[in-house]
């Protein structure tokens, strides 16, 4: 008889199972990340509860289901809530994502003072950090009232047993890759630990309606499992982004069962914690440069808000052969794609320049209706002419150079408005569409070539 096998390999990217060890992971083309691992036993999956007998779930009408209002706990910060869908759902597990020290531990321990300050139980597990440490975090955050428990622990049977001993109604399990259970013989952080252990999590959440957030550390390099292996497992996936040097973090939701997904909140890190930024548009378009040639103003729609933000390009003459081009915050693609069509429809001679396309306030949007902004910031670096500072683009660009609809026109004017533009170049199309707009004047264009006498 063959011998069982007792090991596989796993990619600590995305938690790809294979037989043989391979170079590139044939899932998620990621290079180097196969790691072997003990294989979990099979019998870990259908775990018996001491004390809490199992029973078979009956099918039911949806119905007789009932939703209460009082589901869903806010989080005592709007932009979290919004990005979350309105609130916390009981009985949620939800990821949050993001690298090492850009503020993770430090929003979800203001969620929990928040909360219990609101009147609820919240059981703080921390894996990575004594409570002296948390303690100094806590001072630097402010007063905490209310029943905010913590616990240092990392193994997760343990962690079971004061769940089910204090019955929290939310539960913070900082960061998922330092929790370990016995029956799984490969160490914390691999991903066959990663993943049984947020089974386990799963298993607390659904059962006994409590919701749970855990924290992820994205890794580059190393031994340990990323958040994407889980991705798949939770209800919702946060990603904390930002640069380390900026002082400002954009929280996105990438998946979410119970709200829309691409809704972000922004937060500034102080001295006292994370501050929620109310306004992003402002805080996007803070320090621009009046006057300058390559920089427009563009509105991008994230869930359902509209954000207005800096396009700057910079076009020079090429010293090489070969012209080169950098996109930054945006795709790399669209941007060739966009100077291919204004070489071919407009006729300028982008091949002997070389080109470089920034969104100010290092964001990341990725929105087609950035096109025409993005299209007209190269123009007006081409020729050295500014553009007006209190005019904003927005609209798709086709291939032949015509300027396509974009959804949510009027949101983006009223936004625009709102902050003092006074006057926007948007596609025709669009433009029949809106019934009214106060104080700003719209230019409705067909092609980029109609977009560029406008301006
Ligand atoms: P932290 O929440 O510990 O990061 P993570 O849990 O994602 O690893 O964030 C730590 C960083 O935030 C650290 O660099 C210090 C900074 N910080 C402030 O600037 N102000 C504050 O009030 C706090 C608590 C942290
Ligand atoms: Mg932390």
């Amino acid at each position: 008889m063959a011998k069982a096998k007792t090991t596989a390999f796993f990619c600590k990217e995305c938690g790809y199972e294979s037989a043989k060890w391979t170079g590139q992971c044939p899932a998620c083309r990621a290079w180097n990340t196969m790691v072997e691992e003990p294989v979990a036993k099979k019998e870990s999956s259908r775990r018996i509860v001491p004390g809490a007998a199992r029973q078979a779930a009956k099918p039911v009408k949806l119905s007789e289901v009932s939703i209460k209002e009082q589901d869903r706990i806010s989080t005592g910060y709007r932009e979290l809530d919004r990005v979350l869908g309105s609130g916390i759902v009981a009985g949620s597990l939800v990821l949050v994502g993001g690298d090492p020290g850009i503020g993770k531990s430090t929003i979800l321990l203001q969620v929990c003072r928040n909360l219990a300050a609101a009147g609820h139980k919240i059981l703080y597990i921390s894996g990575e950090e004594s409570l002296k440490q948390i303690k100094l975090r806590a001072n630097r955050i402010g007063e905490i009232s209310g029943e905010l428990l913590f616990l240092c622990e990392t193994n997760l049977d343990d962690i079971e047993g004061a769940i089910r001993e204090t019955k929290p109604e939310v539960v913070i399990i900082d960061s998922i890759q330092t929790m370990y259970r016995d029956d799984v013989s490969s160490a914390p952080g691999s991903v066959s630990q990663v993943r049984e252990s947020t089974n386990i999590l799963l298993q607390i959440a659904k059962g006994m309606g409590i919701s749970v957030f855990i924290v992820g550390h994205v890794t580059k390099e190393g031994v340990v499992a990323g958040p994407r292996v889980l991705e798949h497992m939770v209800d919702t996936v946060l990603y904390f982004e930002g640069e380390r040097n900026a002082s400002y973090r954009i929280l996105r939701g990438v998946k979410n069962r119970f709200g829309s997904t691409n809704e972000i909140g922004v937060f500034e890190m102080q001295e006292q914690g994370l501050v929620e930024v109310e306004n992003p548009s402002e805080y996007l378009l803070s320090g621009r440069p009046q006057e300058a040639s390559g920089a427009v103003v563009a509105c991008s729609i994230e869930g359902t808000r509209p954000i207005l933000l800096e396009v700057q390009a910079l076009v020079a003459q090429t010293n090489f052969g070969m012209a080169r081009r950098t996109a930054a915050g945006t795709d790399y693609n669209r941007v060739n794609l966009l100077m291919a069509v204004l070489e071919k429809r407009c006729h300028y001679e982008m091949s002997r320049y070389d080109a470089y396309v920034n969104i100010a306030g290092g964001v990341r949007m990725n929105e087609p209706a950035l096109d025409l902004a993005i299209v007209l910031a190269l123009v007006s670096s081409l020729k050295d002419r500014p553009v007006n500072p209190k005019c904003i683009i927005f609209g798709e660009v086709g291939l032949s150079g015509e300027v396509r609809a974009v959804s949510m026109a009027e949101q983006r004017v009223r936004e625009a408005a709102k902050l003092g533009f006074e006057a926007c170049i948007l596609p025709q199309v669009c433009l029949e569409k809106i019934k009214k707009a106060e104080g700003i004047r719209l230019y409705g264009v067909k092609n980029v070539r109609e977009a560029i006498t406008t301006i």
